[in-house]
């Protein structure tokens, strides 16, 4: 009667390690594995205006990649995805240039996105943009 009621504890406690063991290896891989959640603000990316140098470019994450918003001499903000077209490399501003140097394999890109040399096959994909009260928002 002993014997018996000690083979169930352990069955039990095996039963638990089993479960335990099984929800800690599938709980990382489903994780991994689910789509990424869009945050409340539907994926849009706010800042400042003045976080953007004149002249300059700013660098931020958009959406789980990187994203570049760029005041063009004549004033004019653009944005645009920062992974070159060629092989996703994250690609630089030129400030002396005017331009966007891709670091990879020198892909040349204008400040719009066109590609002006190098290997990149498509334009860097343009990300919508719009300005209120000195806040930019990209998305
Ligand atoms: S990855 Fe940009 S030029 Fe090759």
């Amino acid at each position: 009667m002993q014997t018996t009621s000690r083979r169930k504890f352990l069955g039990i406690c095996l039963g638990g390690l089993a479960a335990a063991g099984t929800a800690a290896t599938a709980y990382p891989l489903l994780s991994y594995l689910a789509p990424r959640s869009i945050d409340e603000t539907g994926g849009k990316v706010t800042f400042p205006e003045t976080e953007i140098p004149p002249d300059g470019a700013k660098i931020f994450d958009y959406r789980g990649t990187t994203g570049v918003v760029i005041r063009k001499q004549s004033g004019e903000l653009v944005a645009l995805s920062a992974i070159c077209t060629h092989l996703g490399c994250i690609v630089q501003w030129e400030n002396e240039k005017q331009n966007f140097l891709c670091p990879c394999h020198a892909g040349r890109f204008t400040p719009d996105g066109a590609v002006i040399s190098g290997p990149p096959p498509k334009p860097l994909a343009k990300l919508p943009i719009t300005v209120a009260n000195g806040v930019v928002t990209v998305g």
